[in-house]
Formats: C-alpha cells, structure tokens, sequence
C-alpha cells in the first residue's frame, strides 16, 4: 500500500506547514504503554519486529533507557515509518553561539543574586542593535545558566527562546539532553516524530531526549524558557503520605497520536551532541513515522490540573512540595532537577508569614514568571524575566513585600492570576556569557532588599 501523503493527525487537524490552534486529538497518561496509527493496519500485531511489517514500512527502536534499566524507568517505543532515521547524509559543524553547555559553557559569576528583565522579543532585538529581527526557534535559543556536563549525563541547562519566524523544512534533535518547553508568550505547535503538540502559556511540552522535532508559534512570534536535562529522565514524585493522588496526576499528560507529513524539498536537521551543534540537509522528512507504539513519547501537561497542597494550620510547607516533575541524581531525595510550580492557590494560615521566608538553600534556584505576580517580589521580577540564587546565597521577599506580609490581616487569600516556576538542582549554576552581558542583567536586583532595617525592641 502507498504511504498516504499529508500530515495526518487522526482527527486530521493539522497541517506541518502552517500551524494552526485547531483541537488535536491525544492519549492520556504519564508513562503509559500507547499504541497509535495515523493509518489503519499499520501496526504489526503480537510482535515488534516481523519479517516484513505492514504496508512495507521499517520498524525502528528509539530507546530512552538502558536496556536493562528497571521496569518503571524503563522507556521505549518502537516506530514504524515511511525511511528509517539512517537515512540523512553527513553532518557538518553548526555555529549557534549562544547555546552553550553545561559548566563548562558558563562563566564565573560572584555569589550574589542575579535577577533578568524580560528577555527581548526579536522585534526589540533588533531596535536595541541586537539580532537580525526574522529568527525560528532553534537560532533563537540562548543558554541563561547551565551546569554540569552533557557528555556526563548530569546537570542542565536554562534556556530561553524568542522567535518570529517558523522553523520550514528544519528540525532539531538533542542527543544532550530531553527538552521541557515552557511557553511564556504565545502559544507554540510541536510537531514530533510521534505527532503534535499544541501548548500555550500555562502548559508544558517534554520532548525526550532523541526525539527530532520542530517548533512553530501559533501566532507569529512566541517566547518562553527551557529546561534541557542532561540527566535522568524527568518523571513524577513520589507521593508519600500524600497517599495515591494529588500534585500533577498521571492521566492529565497527554501524548500525540501519530501522525506523517510528504516528503518534498530537502529537509535540514539540527542536531546536538556532546554540547555541539551540527547540520546535515536531507531528502527525507524526519516525520515519517505512521504508527507507533511505547512509553517513550513526548508529552503535554496543563498546569491547571496541578491539585495544590498547602498547610490548612499554620506556616507553609517546602517549596517542594509543588514539585510537578523530578530528574532524580545518584543521591535518593537530591534532584538533578525539579520543575516546581507556583500556581494560584488560597492562603489561609494563621499567625504565619505567608510569602517565602528568608532563606539559604544548599539547592541552585532558576525561576521564571510566566504571568501575574509573583508573591515575594510583587514589583521587579516581571513575565518573561528569570532569577538566580545559587547554593546558598540568601534571599526572600524584598522590602515591601516583607513589610506587606507582617503586618496584614490574615483573612483566607487567594493568590490568583499568577504562574512563577523554578527549575531547581544539586549543581551549581553559572550564568553565561550573554546572561551577564547580553543586556537583561538587572544591575539593582540586590537594592530591593537594602530598605531591611534592624528592628530590633528588646524587652
Ligand atoms: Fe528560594
């Protein structure tokens, strides 16, 4: 039988070339064993690998895991698609400057707090003598903090994009690390190997590491942060006395359903490695997968589902506790990375200092504003901006806010309207090059504390 020729979703929603906000169809679940086909009949039944597979197509074993990794780390999902992935011609070195890599990629960096203004849409870019205004998203990434070492399989990297134009006949695969998009501004169409994603602010997209895809805005231009994780693949935490539900719920991550596009000019396909880029240009399309089946899938997450928990007494519980995703390291308890939310949530403690306290943390906290407020600096740390407080630099609620914050009535609150996210790890950071001189470093982060005065009234 002849591969169909269009890219075909099963709800036939949408097209690769011109990304629209049309519902797609998807498969719930976190982890779980999907099986999908863009085309009747073309999974093979009962095994993975036959003589020869349905409608001549080649199966093809993307492993996420060891082999032998434990049953519920273990992730992997056989493809059935039109050419196999060998199919691409040679490499060669791609110069993107601005995604670095690891420790190795950042900079020295004084142990004082840093705090970024909104990175520059391209637009601003330019009238600021930036870069060319027209960018897609893989030219548009920039590396903001990093640590660890891609070629170790431990750490990450913080990212952010701002592009405006879409990624045509262009694709990109990270072999360093799986990519955690976190939209800020506009909303973003993922297309995969394994079908298509559609997220907006307040949703995240996880794309495993290996997967080849490639990014459009919804609307012309987007912006957003990354978390690249060279380590562990990001799975949910474990519950403990939480008992058997609460924080981000397996059956609200849903996957895509298969989908294909036709060939037609040469496509290019990035890829990264061992903390290089590289470029081939290839006559096959890498989205030529028409069925699929596994647990190794990208996935979307809607932040609204996040069932919040907090203290109904007094004083708040560890930020941890609104840990959404978690890349565990070698040492149990200690994550290579937590994705942690801050969601709209009620406040009703009595006789507690609501907003964060003060505090030194042996962790390295990256956060991002996606909307509205965030409640321990409600005026300097605005959407799209970024902050940094490394192992065990001091830091909490600024001046204002602390005063605010001791002296209301404590009458139930609800934090609404705001999204703040953190992405937290063992590793130290170091910012790049571009972070401290790229023009977003904001000089007077550390005067919102200077109004804290010495208070003290003996009895
Ligand atoms: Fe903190």
């Amino acid at each position: 039988m002849n591969a169909p020729e269009t890219l075909r979703p099963s709800d036939a929603a949408a097209s690769a070339s011109a990304p629209t906000t049309s519902a797609l169809a998807y498969q719930s679940g976190f982890g779980n064993q999907f099986e999908t086909e863009a085309v009747a009949g073309a999974l093979p039944q009962g095994r993975n690998s036959p003589q020869r597979a349905p409608m001549d197509l080649y199966p093809e074993l993307l492993s996420g895991s060891a082999f032998t990794a434990p049953r519920v780390e273990n992730r992997r999902t056989w493809l059935y698609r039109r050419q196999p992935s060998v199919v691409t011609g040679a490499f060669h070195a791609y110069e993107q400057p601005f995604w670095t890599s690891g420790a190795a990629g950042g900079v020295a960096a004084p142990p004082d707090p840093l705090r970024w203004h909104p990175f520059p849409m391209p637009d601003e870019a330019a009238a600021n003598g930036g870069a060319a205004a027209a960018v897609d998203f893989v030219d548009s990434l920039k590396t903001v903090v990093s640590n660890g070492d891609p070629d170790a399989q431990t750490g990450m990297a913080a990212l952010v994009y701002a592009f405006n134009r879409p990624m045509t006949r262009r694709a990109l695969m990270n072999a360093d690390g799986e990519m955690l998009i976190v939209p800020q501004q506009g909303g973003l169409r993922v297309t995969t190997e394994m079908g298509l994603l559609d997220v907006v602010p307040g949703e995240i997209a996880l794309i495993p590491r290996g997967v080849t895809f490639r990014v459009e805005a919804h609307d012309g231009a987007a912006r957003g942060y990354i978390c690249e994780n060279y380590g562990a693949a990001f799975r949910l935490p474990e519950l403990g006395p939480i008992g058997s539900n609460g924080l981000a719920n397996p059956r609200d991550f849903l996957a895509p359903v298969a989908a294909h596009e036709a060939d037609g000019a040469p496509y290019e396909v990035i890829r990264k490695t061992g903390g290089a880029l590289w470029r081939n240009a290839q006559a096959v399309t890498p989205f030529n997968v028409v069925a699929w089946h596994g647990n190794l899938t990208p996935l979307k997450y809607d932040t609204k589902h996040f069932m919040t928990i907090g203290s109904i007494s007094f004083d708040h519980p560890d930020p941890s506790i609104f840990t959404v995703l978690t890349s565990p390291s070698d040492t149990p308890g200690t994550a290579n990375c937590d994705f942690v939310i801050f969601p709209p949530r009620w406040l009703v403690q009595e006789d507690t200092f609501r907003p964060p306290w003060y505090h030194r943390n042996v962790m390295s906290e990256f956060m991002g504003l996606i909307h509205g407020q965030y409640d321990a600096k409600p005026e300097g740390f605005r959407p799209g901006g970024a902050s940094l407080h490394n192992c065990l630099v001091p830091h909490g609620p600024d001046a204002d806010a602390f005063e605010a914050a001791s002296t209301r009535a404590l009458t139930p609150q609800k934090l609404d309207h705001t999204l703040a996210f953190m992405f937290e790890s063992r590793w130290r950071f170091r910012p790049s090059k571009w972070a401290l001189h790229g023009g977003a470093l904001d000089a007077n982060y550390a005067a919102c504390w200077g109004a804290l005065k010495d208070k003290f009234k003996p009895a």
